[in-house]
């Protein structure tokens, strides 16, 4: 089949298209619907099928003799650990923690908070949630107790599940105290946490609202699969949106299950038996999708990696997973490649390893920009695959279909649009842009499996976010341009969305917590480019008349308030005074300006303007203080 031929069936006849790939999973109860409308007027899948997701990743496999095949390999080079679970004993160890969820009340439907660093339990745990037919809500590690707090206040968790401590190349990170203050600032609060204790460190426990892991799960009995209808919610994923408050993205359980199924072999190439890294955290969607679920449902072995791509111990830590356990396909983000070729850059310790298993090296979460393209490409000498995508969607939107047909890729390019998504390029009033011009690129409804449905317990957001910009299309919030063979470039955010190290972050949050520094006015942060990290936080600051301070003192405070509320990951390491912000008439801080002067690109001056000097002068202070490139 090539890929033209697959994509068109996908999206002239998407029933049959799908119905067709929905015959791959094994149904508890096989759906006769296929695409239909919710009570919201949003197209759903298959939504009379019932199934239960981890029945499929695991129990189908070993009632299908896969039972003795590793499933997931554990390594965490910060522990010096290395385990492996076959399917059988995968099965065996969800089915006992989902037991231990249950006699915590847990029931389908509910909603279980996972706060975990990369370790086996915390797959363990999204695995026995999926059981229940309950529903997760991971949060990634690097977030701060406010941000917690925030995840738990809008998911109303039963339960929570924790570790003791994560590990951070050299620095131990101990979760637990974090996982109380989270608590403490949220007005929901759990009826219990499950805490599994690490030797790094032990956490102490809150008598009458903690259970240790192990203790629970030795008297723990087995629990059941519960069957869901294919329309119900497997898991909440919060994701960074213009504003403060992070969006609660919605899956559901049938038509993750088909999509994800079907990309392994469509896009990845992937058959049962192979393994698969995902070298992402579980806290991200790719680590949701490509860590956990997608190869489990393909019946591959998932790599779960407690590490760095440099410093766990060197630059080499990548290929030497990759050729320890013979990975068919890695797939990371370009920040990481970014970091080894820094450290390496004649990849002097890829000699050291056999990685003649590793065919293919895909990479997302950010723009893969062609220098790192080539490096990876030629450092290795196997096909490097950009494919783009977003926590909404779940799987790739654009992508080269490995396993239907390899296009010869395109340096810059995230190739053509992936099965069932039909890609448009608009312009700001709604109509179509020919190849080769810019603008903001959209999907024609009706989406693919696996999209969205609704942002938790906020749909109008998730119309007014997302479908009501342009009707009958959902907007994706990327722009880019198609060329005239119909290649798709991304070439970033139309909105306040930042991707630093592959993660994405608000800027209109930082901006929330500078603004709340008494000696801040105003302020606007915006995205730079950074040569590691792809983009980088950066607060040009308006002081309140009269205030005196050091401008050193000032950024050192909003640094640390920033990595308080957010955490970590939020990188914001840079603050300068500006004695002006460029605005509309209106009074809007004209954002996108500022980014165009960062990235040292040529500017119309708006005729909205209020005040036509501010830019020369901001512009001085951005290039003064190293912030154009
Ligand atoms: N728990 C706690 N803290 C975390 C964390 C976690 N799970 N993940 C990151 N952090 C912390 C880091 O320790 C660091 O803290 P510091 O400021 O005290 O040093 C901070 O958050 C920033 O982390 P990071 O952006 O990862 O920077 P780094 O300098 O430690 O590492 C890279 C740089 C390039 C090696 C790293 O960013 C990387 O591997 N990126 C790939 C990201 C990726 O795979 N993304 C998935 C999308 S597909
Ligand atoms: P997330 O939801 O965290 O996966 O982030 C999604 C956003 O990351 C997208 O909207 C893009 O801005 C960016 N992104 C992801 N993959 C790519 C890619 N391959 N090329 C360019 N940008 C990407």
């Amino acid at each position: 089949m090539s890929y033209i031929d697959e994509y068109k069936k996908s999206i002239e006849t998407p029933e049959a298209f799908w119905a067709e790939k929905a015959e791959a999973v094994e149904w508890f109860k096989k759906p006769e619907t296929i695409l239909s409308k919710d009570d919201n007027g949003i197209h759903r899948w298959f939504a009379d099928g019932e199934m239960n997701t981890a029945y499929l990743a695991l129990d189908h496999h070993v009632n299908s003799g896969r039972g003795d095949q590793d499933a997931l390999i554990f390594d965490s080079p910060v522990t010096n650990v290395k385990q492996r679970y076959t399917y059988t004993e995968l099965r065996d160890a969800v089915a006992k923690f989902a037991g231990v969820l249950k006699s915590q009340g847990v029931e389908k439907g509910d909603r279980v908070v996972i706060y975990m660093p990369m370790i086996a339990e915390a797959v363990i745990a999204m695995l026995a949630v999926a059981r229940l037919g309950a529903i997760h809500s991971v949060v990634f590690g690097g977030f701060a107790p406010q941000e917690l707090a925030v995840r738990i206040d809008d998911a109303e968790p039963k339960v929570i599940v924790t570790a003791s401590c994560g590990i951070e190349i050299a620095k131990v990170i101990e979760y637990k105290p974090l996982l109380d203050q989270a608590i403490e600032k949220s007005a929901h609060k759990p009826s219990s946490c499950i805490v599994f204790q690490r030797e790094q460190a032990v956490a102490s426990m809150i008598e009458g609202r903690d259970l240790d892991w192990a203790t629970a799960v030795a008297t723990a009995e087995p629990a059941d699969c519960t069957p869901v209808k294919a329309t119900d919610p497997l898991y909440i994923l919060y994701t960074s949106g213009t504003t403060g408050k992070p969006k609660g993205v919605v899956r559901d359980n049938g038509g993750h299950a088909v999509a994800l199924k079907y990309s392994m072999k469509a896009i990845y190439n992937m058959d049962p038996g192979d393994v698969f890294w995902a070298a992402s955290d579980v806290g991200w969607v790719v680590g949701h999708s490509y860590i956990v679920y997608g190869p489990l449902l393909a019946g591959c072995t998932t790599v779960v990696y407690e590490g760095k791509p440099i410093r766990t111990p060197d630059a080499g830590a990548f290929w030497r997973v990759c050729a320890e356990y013979g990975a068919k396909a890695l797939f990371a983000a370009p920040t990481a490649f970014r970091a080894i070729k820094k450290e390496d850059p004649d990849s002097e310790l890829l000699k050291q390893y056999d990685l003649s298993k590793l065919e293919t090296v895909f990479m997302a979460g950010e723009r893969l920009d062609p220098p790192t393209y080539h490096w990876t490409k030629d450092t290795l000498g196997k096909p490097v695959i950009d494919h783009w995508w977003q926590t909404e969607t779940g799987w790739a939107i654009c992508g080269n279909l490995t396993g239907v047909e390899t296009l010869e890729p395109k340096p810059g390019s995230s190739t053509v649009p992936v099965t069932g998504f039909n890609v448009q390029i608009l312009d700001h009033e709604g109509n179509e842009l020919p190849n080769g011009e810019q603008g903001n690129i959209v999907l024609k409804l009706p989406l693919p499996p696996s999209c969205l449905p609704t942002v938790w317990g906020d749909f109008e957001r998730f119309r007014t976010g997302y479908l009501s910009e342009f009707p009958g299309y959902y907007s994706s919030g990327d722009g880019g341009y198609k060329d005239e063979d119909g290649y798709v470039f991304i070439m970033g955010r139309t909105d306040d969305v930042i991707n630093v190290a592959g993660h994405r972050l608000s800027t209109g949050e930082m901006e929330e917590i500078v603004a709340d520094h008494p000696a801040v006015a105003e302020c606007a942060v915006i995205g730079i480019n950074d040569p590691l990290k792809g983009q980088q936080p950066v607060g040009l600051v308006l002081l309140k008349n009269g205030v005196e301070l050091e401008e050193a003192e000032l950024e050192a405070e909003l640094v640390a308030m920033v990595r308080k509320e957010i955490g970590a990951v939020a990188c914001f390491k840079r603050a300068v005074v500006v004695q002006r912000l460029p605005k509309t008439r209106s009074g809007k801080i004209l954002r996108k300006l500022l980014r165009q002067i960062a990235d040292g690109k040529d500017y119309t001056v708006p005729s909205t303007i209020d005040d036509p000097a501010s830019l020369p002068e901001i512009q001085e202070i951005m290039g003064r203080n190293g912030l154009v490139s």
